[in-house]
């Protein structure tokens, strides 16, 4: 069975990490070291992790129990997964050491 990656990189410090293809943005932020501002833990309901894809195509969106709305444009990071390499600019970090 392969295993494919991605590479994922975050603005504005451009940490990068090569993440399995199917993680969450999220995920792959975890990954990098960059801790995105997740308060209800990568449910889908608060909307404060939400990231916008400066390169590459985003992967499919997981369903959320609660959908929150989010400006057109936005992505929430806890649910949209990574099909191919990536350059994502969170619109809040909480820390970022990578
Ligand atoms: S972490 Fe709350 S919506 Fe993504």
């Amino acid at each position: 069975m392969r295993s494919e990656t991605a590479r994922v990189t975050f603005l504005p410090g451009g940490e990068a990490a090569s993440v399995p293809v199917g993680v969450t943005v999220l995920e792959a932020a975890r990954i990098a070291g960059v801790e995105i501002y997740a308060t209800c833990g990568g449910k889908g309901t608060c909307g404060k992790c939400i990231v916008r894809i400066e390169e590459g195509a985003p992967g499919p969106t997981r369903p959320a129990v609660r959908p929150v709305r989010i400006p057109p444009g936005w992505h929430l990071a806890c649910l949209v997964e990574v099909a191919g390499p990536l350059t994502v600019r969170p619109r809040y970090i909480v820390r970022a050491h990578g």
